[in-house]
């Protein structure tokens, strides 16, 4: 041993868990009662059950397709449908969520504690087409305070109340690491899980998106049916020279352009003419922790943000990341 070692050098700090910078911040919460933790916490503890499942996936009959569709017509994949099942359990066990929505069902999910002030949108798993192929896949969620009384049973009103009103909104991203990544709207905090300890660590206190980037995000196929304004901005990323990086999982392409500088775009198509993505669920979400990054969302012609919601499942144009990005782009349409 080298003796000019300090002891303590030999047993380095392993850092603060998720647990702990969440009770910690929890006065800067916008409700301070400790409900709101606990229910980030048991998004964690399902996160950290489906990474399990999805680890193993392919030693366990679970990758592959389900046989049947969701509430979008979409084949479901098996992982999906565990995901839907492992959250929403979570949830209900949990006891701070009264109702919640997701991807992979029609209606509202009422989890039978009505006293729950908390409800919740979720994409259980996101980046289907990856399950099989050990790609990067990813859960989001959007948390909203319930604005019908508690002890009565929640309704649609509760879940549109507008992406300006989430109180929280996150992501779980099962990448070459898992992390959580969550803002209470005060910037964005990031997370690496230890798999060995099975706790998450913080690692990025403070995640800020780069104002500008040279990294563009959409399916190429696509392309020829975009509409002339964004196929007009790609042909001028190509001629500066960006890179078109697709991963085809919004949460790990939206993680990557956050960390390098980036922006991801899932223009209307004219077999999506309103867009792919699910306003509540997935823009919504990512919308937040963009702007809290520093970012920006769009439609084209508004922020995310202030998009007013109509129906639970309703898809909007998508285009998301560095603020220089999707500013320029906007100012041509
Ligand atoms: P999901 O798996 O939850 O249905 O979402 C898939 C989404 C998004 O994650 C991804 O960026 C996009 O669909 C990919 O769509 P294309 O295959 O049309 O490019
Ligand atoms: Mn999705
Ligand atoms: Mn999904």
């Amino acid at each position: 041993m080298n003796q000019t070692t300090p002891p303590q050098n030999l047993a380095l700090p392993v850092g603060v868990t998720l647990d702990r910078y969440i009770i910690r911040k929890q006065s800067a919460f916008p409700f301070a009662t400790g409900e709101l933790s606990q229910l980030l916490r048991d998004i964690a503890l399902a996160g950290k059950i489906i990474n399990r499942e999805i680890n193993r996936a392919g030693l366990i009959d679970v990758v592959g397709g389900f046989g049947a569709q969701n509430v979008q017509g979409e084949n479901q994949q098996k992982l999906d449908v565990i995901a839907n099942i492992r959250f929403i359990r979570a949830l209900k066990n949990g006891g701070e969520v009264c109702a919640l929505i997701s991807e992979e069902d029609e209606e509202i999910i009422f989890t039978g504690n009505d006293h729950g002030k908390y409800v919740v949108a979720m994409d259980p798993l996101d980046g289907s087409s990856n399950i099989d192929v050990n790609v990067s896949i990813g859960t989001i969620f959007s948390i909203y305070r319930r604005i019908t009384p508690t002890g009565t049973r929640a309704t649609l009103d509760d879940f549109m109340q507008g992406g300006r009103k989430q109180v929280a909104a996150g992501y779980i991203l099962y990448g070459s690491s898992t992390m959580l990544v969550y803002t209470t709207g005060h910037g964005v905090s990031g997370f690496t899980y230890d798999h060995s300890l099975g706790e998450f660590f913080l690692s990025h206190a403070e995640l800020t998106s780069p104002d500008n980037g040279t990294i563009y995000s959409c399916n190429d196929g696509n392309f020829n049916q975009y509409p002339e304004t964004v196929r007009d901005y790609l042909a001028t990323c190509r001629e500066r020279g960006y890179t078109g990086r697709y991963i085809g999982s919004l949460v790990a392409d939206f993680h990557r352009n956050l960390i390098k500088g980036g922006m991801y775009l899932y223009p209307p198509i004219p077999k999506a003419p309103s867009g792919k993505l699910r306003l509540l669920y997935e823009c919504y979400p990512l919308a937040f922790i963009a702007e809290q990054a520093g970012g920006s969302a769009c439609d084209g012609y508004r922020s995310i943000l202030d998009i007013e919601p109509t129906h639970l499942h309703q898809r909007t144009p998508l285009y998301i990341g560095a603020k220089g990005m999707v500013e320029e782009l906007l100012s041509r349409f």
